[in-house]
C-alpha cells in the first residue's frame, strides 16, 4: 500500500510493463484518503471487486481480466483456468463487462499450450485496458459534439446532470459519461455538472464530485430526490449516465435512481443520454427483464459512511433498531425514455440504430 496524495495524478488502475500485479486506487476511501491496492493473486483481485474497492462496470471488467491472468501465473492448468473464471464472474452480477473481459481472456487463452498462457492473458488484459481507454475517448468526442450544440443554441452555462459514477475511476481511461464534460471543460466551455450523490453509497457525492473537483470543474452536490425540481426548473440542459448492462433492445441497466431520472428527464422534455461503452452491450438479453439485478447487504441502507469530525471514517444509524431495509443495487430504465446511446462508434438513437453502428456483434 502506499499513500498516492498528489491530486492531479491518480489511475483507477495501473500496470507497469512486465509486473505481476496490478495497482489500484481503493475506491471505498475516497474523497478522504487516496491509497492504492496492489492485486497481486486472483484472490485478491475478486476480493476488490466483490468488497468494492474497485467498481464500475469496465473497470471491474479490466481488473478481472488481470486476475484471470494472475491466477495463470500460479496454475497454467484447464482446472485453475476455469476455477479463477468462475470465482472472479461470481463476484458481482450486473455489469456484464466483467463476464465479458473474463471470457475474452479465457478464449484467448484456453486453445494455447499450459506454459504459453500467463503470458497470453496478460497480453490481452492490457488489450482490454488499452482499448477501454480509446473507447472512453470516442465516446467522450461524441458526446462533445452534444454538449458544443447545447451551448451554442443556448449561449450560456451548460448544466449537465449525472448520477453515480460512471467517471474516470469506473475505468481504466476518462470515463464515459464524464468523457464528453472533461473534454468540453479542457476546450473552456461554461459547465457545471449537478452531481446526485448516489445512496445507498454516495458514489455520487464521493467519486463524481470528487472527480470534478479534482479538475476544477463547476459541480453542485444534490440528493437523489432533487432531480425532478431542477428538471421542472429549467435547470438541467441534458442527463449523461453510464450503463451496467444494455439490453438488445435497448433497455438500460444502471445504478439505483436511474429510472426516476430518465422519468422526470422525459416530463419536462430534458435530453437523457447514456454513455455505452460496446461491452456493455448484452447482445443475448432480450430486454431489461432479462438482466439480473445485484441485491446488496441492507446494512448499507440502514448506515450512512463518512469522516467524522475526528477525521476518521466510520458509520452512523440511520433508521431504528428492527428496520428492514432493501437494498437494489440497480434498476433498468427502458429504452423508450432514452434520448441517445453515447457509443465509441458514435450516437444511436434507438436499439436498431445501436445494430447498425455494431453490425458483427448485434444477433441477426
Ligand atoms: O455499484 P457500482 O458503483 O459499480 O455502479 C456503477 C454504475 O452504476 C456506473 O454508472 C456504471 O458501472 C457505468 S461506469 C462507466
Amino acid at each position: 500500500m502506499n499513500d498516492a496524495t498528489d491530486r492531479t495524478r491518480y489511475s483507477a488502475l495501473l500496470h507497469a510493463a512486465g509486473t505481476h500485479y496490478v495497482d489500484v486506487l481503493d475506491q471505498r476511501l475516497l474523497p478522504h484518503r487516496v491509497q492504492t491496492q496492489r492485486i497481486a493473486s486472483a484472490d485478491d483481485a475478486a476480493i476488490a471487486i466483490r468488497d468494492m474497492a474497485v467498481r464500475g462496470a469496465p473497470l471491474i471488467g479490466a481488473v478481472g481480466a488481470y486476475g484471470l491472468a494472475l491466477a495463470l501465473d500460479t496454475d497454467t492448468s484447464d482446472a485453475a483456468l476455469s476455477s479463477a473464471h468462475a470465482m472472479l464472474d461470481a463476484t458481482r452480477p450486473t455489469a456484464v463487462n466483467l463476464r465479458w473481459a473474463l471470457d475474452r481472456v479465457h478464449a484467448r487463452v484456453v486453445s494455447l499450450a499450459p506454459k504459453e498462457r500467463a503470458h497470453a492473458a496478460w497480453a490481452e488484459a492490457d488489450a482490454i485496458f488499452a482499448e477501454d481507454v480509446s473507447i472512453n475517448e470516442a465516446i467522450g468526442r461524441h458526446g462533445l459534439s452534444l454538449l458544443r450544440d447545447i451551448a451554442r443554441e443556448h449561449e450560456r452555462t451548460v448544466n449537465v446532470m449525472t448520477h453515480c459514477n460512471a467517471g474516470a475511476l469506473a475505468t481504466c481511461g476518462l470515463g464515459t459519461a464524464t468523457a464528453p464534460i472533461f473534454l468540453a471543460h479542457d476546450e473552456g466551455m461554461p459547465l457545471h455538472v449537478w452531481v446526485s450523490e448516489t445512496r445507498p453509497r454516495l458514489q455520487g457525492a464521493n467519486l463524481t464530485a470528487w472527480e470534478m473537483a479534482q479538475r476544477d470543474i463547476a459541480h453542485t452536490l444534490i440528493v437523489d430526490g432533487a432531480s425532478g425540481l431542477l428538471m421542472r426548473r429549467g435547470d438541467v440542459d441534458l442527463v449523461i449516465v453510464g450503463a451496467d448492462r444494455v439490453a438488445a433492445n435497448g433497455d438500460v441497466c444502471n445504478k439505483i435512481g436511474t429510472y426516476d431520472k430518465a422519468l422526470a428527464a422525459a416530463d419536462n422534455g430534458v435530453p437523457f443520454y447514456v454513455a455505452l461503452p460496446s461491452p456493455t452491450i448484452d447482445w443475448s438479453a432480450p430486454s431489461g427483464d432479462a438482466i439480473p439485478i445485484e441485491t446488496r447487504p441492507s446494512t448499507e441502507v440502514l448506515e450512512v459512511r463518512g469522516r467524522t469530525s475526528s477525521g476518521d471514517a466510520d458509520g452512523v444509524a440511520i433508521a431504528g433498531d428492527g428496520t428492514r431495509a432493501l437494498n437494489y443495487a440497480f434498476d433498468v430504465t427502458p429504452q423508450r425514455l432514452v434520448s441517445g446511446y453515447l457509443t465509441e462508434r458514435g450516437l444511436a438513437r434507438d436499439a436498431a440504430a445501436l445494430r447498425r453502428l455494431f453490425p458483427e456483434r448485434a444477433p441477426r
